[in-house]
């Protein structure tokens, strides 16, 4: 009777594989947690390159508001933004939706929003702030100075 070893080699095959699979995974999962929250989240009004749009929508690539307003980032994924903004010389006065105000935005961890920051000041001309990426302590202080935990 052999059948035990076949038996176990047909499962042994394909756990192997998903092994692997998930093994580079591991490693570049915070760099695509981030690209995967922004397509997610932002890449339907800011643009898939964060270009924005016309006169509606702000560019976050290149922003200089983006720069200046590093440690509000946080704030603004969670809470939005409203009101009159210039960012690049063009002015903007519309509504930003927090991402806790519409059904499928709710509540993005502070480990969440710091993946979603560091690929978002990574790409398209931005660059981190002077201290380098963002860290979770880092984000968790933003939230608490604009009264979010
Ligand atoms: C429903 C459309 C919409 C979504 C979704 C959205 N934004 Fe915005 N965002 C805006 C608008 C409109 C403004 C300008 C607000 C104003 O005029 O005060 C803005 C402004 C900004 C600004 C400041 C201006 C700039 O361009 O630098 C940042 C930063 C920003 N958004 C980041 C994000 C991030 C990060 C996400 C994803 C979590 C996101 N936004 C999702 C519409 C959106």
């Amino acid at each position: 009777m052999s059948f035990p070893a076949p038996i176990a080699l047909r499962w042994l095959a394909p756990a192997m594989a998903l092994g692997l699979a998930l093994l580079p995974s591991c490693f570049t999962n915070k760099q695509h947690q981030g690209e995967r929250l922004y397509v997610q989240h932002c890449s339907g009004c800011h643009g898939e390159q964060g270009e924005g749009l016309g006169r509606l929508i702000p560019p976050l690539a290149g922003s200089d508001y983006l720069a200046q307003h590093r440690d509000q980032l946080a704030c603004i994924v969670r809470q939005g933004l409203r009101g009159p903004i210039v960012v690049n010389g063009v002015s903007y006065n519309q509504v930003m939706l927090g991402v806790q105000d519409t059904v499928t935005h709710r509540h993005l961890s502070p480990a969440q929003i710091t993946n979603l920051l560091n690929y978002i000041e990574g790409h398209w001309g931005n660059h981190p702030g002077p201290a380098g990426s963002r860290t979770i302590a880092g984000t968790e202080t933003e939230l608490r100075a604009c009264g979010e935990r």
